[in-house]
């Protein structure tokens, strides 16, 4: 990828694709293409097709996903599978189709089944059962890899997968019905000091351990992989270090100075007792996570107290 490559970053308003953007602007990348849902409705196919056919794009980052929380997930069912199959069956075909030079697809650890051995290694897809509450995701993602993978063995492409582990950051989804665990603790924890609540409710026990990785580490590890990573086998992108739920809440109540208490709503969902994914592999790319999770936080903290990068959807 040269500094004057045409690079198609879908989703860029999104989490994952902004944070791409940001990096390759910063490495002085200046032919990014972009376009909204709006303007660009992935689901389309004819719409796909031509955008390809007129921009030609040499170098694509697929990171336009329909995205959200357990609950999410669990209620709109039928629009998680048709709607992530739809935009990646379109962008990865017409990829194929108008000679992209690389391709980088963006799936989930939700992939891999429920009782996989943990840390999470590459090798446990499709070894047992998924989670049910996000299988719809989880399918269309599985998908994804699997179509990456057959075009490269049926046509040479080189379209490439990463998995990455829960993330945070600017442009993060901050609604609580839909947002994921650390944005959702972050807008509760806040409101709670803003409106002098005595109390925070925390679903679940407390005691499940998860991984999270700030956006802009995972851009450094996406950009670097579509440099330098041209093999089958998809790649994790995680940090490597876990915490539990409870220690989360504990930091996070630290961080926006919240004064009041914590309450664990036992009768709630914990989901998977244990997601940390194996990051061996990218390691040896010769790729290091540098934000720690306190570090990462507070910058968060003070963008969303600004309202800089945040959007409530
Ligand atoms: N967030 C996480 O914790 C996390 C963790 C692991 C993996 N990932 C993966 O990273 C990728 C991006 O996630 P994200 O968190 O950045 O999501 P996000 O913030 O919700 O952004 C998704 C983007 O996709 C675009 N999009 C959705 N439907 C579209 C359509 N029909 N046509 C065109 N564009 C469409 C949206 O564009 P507009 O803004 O223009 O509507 C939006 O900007 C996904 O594949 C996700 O699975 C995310």
């Amino acid at each position: 990828m040269e500094l004057n490559s045409r690079i198609y970053v879908a989703g860029h308003r999104g989490m994952v694709g902004s944070a791409i953007v940001r990096r390759l602007q910063s490495l002085g990348y200046h032919q990014i293409i972009t376009r909204t849902s709006k303007e660009l409705d992935l689901r389309n196919q004819v719409a796909v097709d031509s955008f390809f056919e007129s921009e030609k794009p040499e170098y694509v980052f697929l990171a336009a996903a329909k995205v959200g929380g357990i609950q999410a997930n669990n209620t709109y069912r039928a629009d998680f599978l048709y709607d992530n199959l739809m935009i990646q069956n379109h962008v990865i075909h017409a990829a194929y189709t108008h000679q992209v030079t690389k391709l980088l697809f963006l799936g989930s650890s939700c992939i891999y089944p429920k009782m996989a051995s943990q840390p999470l290694q590459e090798t446990a897809l499709l070894t047992g059962l998924l989670e049910p509450t996000n299988e719809p995701y989880a399918i269309a993602k599985i998908a994804g890899i699997k179509l990456c993978e057959a075009f490269r063995d049926q046509y040479g492409c080189n379209f490439i997968s990463a998995m990455p582990t829960n993330l945070y950051g600017p442009n993060d989804n901050y609604d609580l019905q839909n947002s994921h665990v650390l944005p959702a603790l972050i807008r509760k924890f806040h409101e709670a000091k803003i409106n002098q609540q005595s109390e925070v409710m925390i679903w679940g026990d407390g005691s499940p351990l998860r991984e999270f990785m700030h956006v802009d580490d995972l851009a450094e590890a996406l950009v670097h992989l579509m440099l330098h990573y041209n093999d089958r086998l998809f790649m994790n992108a995680g940090t490597g270090v876990e915490i539990t739920i409870k220690d989360l809440a504990l930091l996070i109540k630290k961080i926006t100075e919240y004064s009041g208490e914590l309450v664990f709503d036992s009768t709630k969902p914990n989901g998977t007792p244990r997601k940390l994914m194996d990051i061996s592999r990218l390691r040896a790319t010769g790729f290091e996570p540098k934000i720690t999770l306190e570090e990462g936080i507070r910058a968060v903290y003070e963008e969303y107290k600004q309202g800089i990068g945040v959007s409530i959807r």
